[in-house]
């Protein structure tokens, strides 16, 4: 007997698909808000840290104070690498893509954790936790020994921004500094279903792990139309800064290629993506406190231009970039940066679709031949 077909819905891209319902964020593209399980980014930016975000996503309120210290501390003591992964690390191309030694590593791990195949909420919350902990001491271990520097061990005390600056650099970070990192965590945490929370979800859906959930996100991530975009952004004002270019010609120039300026545009946002508009603050006041202000000015010009020439506003990447340079930090550590924060919404994600799941499979329109009739291997 035939049945009837679910009727097919056509949207390239997926765009304006509502897939499942989250209680995770909120995002308004027309109104440039962004809202973290009802709270505004505005204020989380302003009065919270990395790890009250990271609870707030994991368990659904704020933490208070012992909440927020417990889980500081669990991060703390998870803040280590199994030694087989750290060997890996040690035998790593110096030359590899940051974000391809995360995505390897972060695989490794998974064989180095004995609940990795656990599914109950606790483990996986464990795992979430787990994770969190040690993509920073990953990263920080891969960028010292690419560059010939010895390993600097997790202090494990301070918080994610502060222990993470020290094992990068070797030094403690002020207090200016690790706040403002410590900003950029909390802003990079959460955005709905973008492309790598999306890939997470699809994975987690079959029932795979964690791991493989996470690693397939850092995948999607690494891409330069969503998460790689801040170190091309960075590799644009360098050129423009080496070349002495004029930043708004640069822009036509590039525009009048068809080609995209990394850092603009945005599948949700029609206006300026709210935390860009703290990032931008941001890089003023480093450009001023570092006496190095033409990183703010080329960026002001390049968003000026953008505006005018396409309508098109800065999104998260676009900032990020000039904050992280004018912090020390090496280009193509931006992404895995970016990833050293998204973990939390990642693992919040997937801790949500395990609670009421359902296979994400969605269809293909075919627009191949048909009623071809396959002709003997030799006659072909
Ligand atoms: N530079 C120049 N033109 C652009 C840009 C850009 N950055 N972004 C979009 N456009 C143009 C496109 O060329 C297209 O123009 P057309 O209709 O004349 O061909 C139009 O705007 C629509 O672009 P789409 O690619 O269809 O928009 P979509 O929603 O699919 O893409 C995306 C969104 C991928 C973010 C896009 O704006 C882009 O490529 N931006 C640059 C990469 C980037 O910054 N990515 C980071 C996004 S934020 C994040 O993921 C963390």
């Amino acid at each position: 007997m035939a049945t009837q077909e679910t009727p097919l819905i056509q949207a390239r891209g997926l765009e304006g698909v509502v897939a499942l319902d989250s209680e995770l964020c909120f995002i308004d593209g027309q109104q440039g808000t962004l809202i973290y399980r009802g709270y505004d980014i505005f204020d989380l930016a302003r009065h919270t840290s990395f790890e009250e975000v990271a609870y707030l996503l994991w368990n659904g309120h704020l933490p208070n104070r012992s909440e927020r210290d417990e889980l500081l501390a669990r991060l703390q003591a998870e803040r280590t690498l199994p030694p087989m992964v750290a060997e890996l690390l040690g035998m790593t191309p110096e030359d590899a893509s940051p974000m391809a030694v995360l995505r390897s590593a972060v695989s490794a791990l998974a064989l180095f954790d004995a609940e990795a195949d656990d599914p109950s909420p606790e483990a996986n919350y464990r795992k979430a936790i787990r994770l969190t902990a040690r993509i920073p001491v990953l990263l920080a271990a891969f960028d010292r020994r690419r560059k010939g520097l010895p390993p600097v061990p997790p202090r494990k005390h301070g918080s994610t921004a502060f222990d993470f600056l020290h094992m990068l650099t070797g030094e403690e970070p002020g207090e200016a500094a690790e706040r403002t990192f410590d900003t950029c965590l909390v802003l990079h945490a959460e955005h709905g279903l973008n492309a790598s929370t999306f890939a997470a979800r699809v994975i987690g859906a079959t029932l795979s792990d964690i791991y493989s959930a996470v690693t397939g996100a850092i995948g999607a991530l690494k891409g330069p139309l969503h998460g790689g975009a801040n170190i091309e952004v960075m590799r644009m004002l360098l050129e423009i800064d080496r070349t002495g270019r004029d930043p708004v010609q640069y822009v036509k120039e590039k525009l009048a290629r068809k080609e995209r300026v990394m850092g603009f545009g945005h599948r949700v946002y029609k206006t300026l993506d709210p935390r860009a508009a703290i990032l931008r603050d941001m890089v003023e006041a480093l450009s001023e406190e570092r006496g190095q202000r033409k990183w703010y000015d080329y960026s002001m010009k390049i968003m000026e231009t953008m505006e005018r020439e396409k309508g098109l506003y800065p999104n998260v990447d676009f900032f990020s970039a000039p904050v992280y340079y004018m912090l020390g930090i090496a280009p193509d550590l931006f992404t895995p940066i970016f990833a050293m924060s998204r973990i939390t919404g990642w693992t919040a994600h997937l801790l949500e679709q395990w609670k009421d799941n359902r296979l994400i499979r969605p269809r293909a329109a075919y627009v191949g031949p048909r009623n071809l009739a396959v002709r003997p291997l030799d006659e072909r």
